[in-house]
């Protein structure tokens, strides 16, 4: 009997992440994989889609500017009630931290329909960060029936929530089979690097560094640029107001700043495989940069990703000016301590999660028929 599998996808790691589950169910003969978009990021979403060639079959197109959280939720909520009654799937898969994947994992609880949640354990203990994306893992986490955990201390973190061992899966993450997949490509950049200058590349959107620490994290940047004449800055600029206004307003006169609207994903591989340093608050960039052999600094205080800072090849830096314009300034001065970083590490995975999930849910169906 064929089964009917729901993919959902949100926002634009979300995609990326769920883009070879979804390519991996479709080579099934006895799943019917449907891709619902609630559309929780509109142009940021249709961007990747269309890298992965993935036509949503149900859009929500659930975005408005600068939507409040509370309205997001309510209006994911009942939205996905409606699909749940008219699809009637016999599971449903979504990937990390955002309210699309919360409020997926609770309808599919009223619902009774088994949730199966991907990049299932992370956490920093802490839920006021990331926020509200702690609260989000830990609630998917609570409902899920399938807990596709990308690493050994992932599955540890819902070993000590009480999830049954059974229901954990070590998978790896699917952002290295995205990144395998496209990698090996070289693509246009949308616009010239200015030759002979080492790039440092900036992403930035954490709604916890909102306000002060976000004007902190731009205020080191432009102080590195100015003391150090050999680089210049590229920083695609999220377009969550709250983040594209102050980048704007104290990153935008300088000649060697580059701000630009985000990158295709293709694109964005390309630029940090030609940075030299990469500063950022994204959880898929300090996943995929160290497997390119990329030093970052993590723009935050915590993170419920430590294997790479583990391995030396990531460090926390905090939205703190001082402490981003000294660790920066070391990578730029000393080779040595540069090289340490840089060394190419993959902590997780091997480019084959994708093909595990898919091998997992086919084993499950088989057993029930
Ligand atoms: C969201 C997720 C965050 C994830 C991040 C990835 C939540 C609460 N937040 O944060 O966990 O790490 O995506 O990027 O789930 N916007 C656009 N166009 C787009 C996307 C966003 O204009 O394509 C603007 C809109 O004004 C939108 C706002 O950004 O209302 C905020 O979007 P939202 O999804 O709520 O939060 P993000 O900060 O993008
Ligand atoms: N990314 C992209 N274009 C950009 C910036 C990031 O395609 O301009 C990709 C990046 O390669 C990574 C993902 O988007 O896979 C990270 O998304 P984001 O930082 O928005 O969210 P997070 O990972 O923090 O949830």
């Amino acid at each position: 009997m064929k089964r009917k599998v729901i993919c959902v996808v949100g926002t634009r790691p979300e995609a990326i992440k769920m883009a070879p589950v979804i390519l991996a169910l479709k080579k099934s003969a006895d799943i019917d994989c449907r891709v619902l978009a609630t559309a929780q990021h509109r142009h940021l979403l249709d961007q990747v889609l269309r890298v992965f060639e993935i036509e949503p079959d149900i859009d929500l197109d659930i975005m408005r500017p600068n939507q409040a959280l509370i309205t997001l939720t309510a209006r994911l909520l009942l939205d996905l009630d409606d699909v749940l009654l008219a699809e009637k799937p016999d599971a449903v898969l979504a990937q990390g931290d955002t309210t699309t994947v919360m409020t997926v994992a609770l309808a599919c609880f009223y619902h009774k329909i088994p949730f199966g949640h991907i990049e299932a354990g992370l956490r920093t203990g802490d839920m006021a960060n990331p926020f509200p994306e702690e609260m989000n893992r830990v609630v998917a986490g609570r409902l899920a029936k399938w807990h596709f955990a990308p690493t050994e201390s992932s599955r540890q973190n819902l070993l000590k929530e009480g999830i049954d061992n059974r229901d954990i899966f070590v998978t790896g993450n699917t952002v290295i089979d995205a990144l395998l997949s496209v990698a090996e490509r070289t693509t246009e950049l949308p616009f010239d690097l200015a030759p002979g200058l080492r790039t440092i590349l900036v992403t930035a959107h954490r709604r916890e560094n909102f306000g002060a620490p976000f004007e902190n994290i731009c205020r080191a940047i432009l102080a590195l640029v100015e003391r150090n004449p050999d680089t210049q800055v590229v920083y695609p600029v999220h377009p969550n107001p709250n983040v594209k206004d102050v980048a704007y307003n104290i990153l935008g006169n300088h000649p060697r700043i580059k701000l630009c609207d985000p990158l295709d994903y293709l694109p964005f591989v390309e630029m940090m495989k030609r940075s030299y340093l990469i500063l950022s608050d994204s959880g898929g960039v300090q996943e995929e940069a160290p497997a390119l052999g990329k030093p970052v600094l993590v723009l935050r205080h915590e993170t419920e990703r430590p294997e790479a800072v583990q391995e030396g090849v990531v460090r926390l830096v905090g939205p703190d000016f001082s402490e981003i314009v000294r660790q920066a300034q070391t990578l730029l001065d000393n080779e040595a301590a540069y090289r340490q970083m840089a060394r190419g590490v993959s902590p997780y995975g091997d480019g084959h999660a994708a093909a595990r999930i898919a091998g997992i849910l086919r084993e499950h169906f088989a057993v029930c028929d």
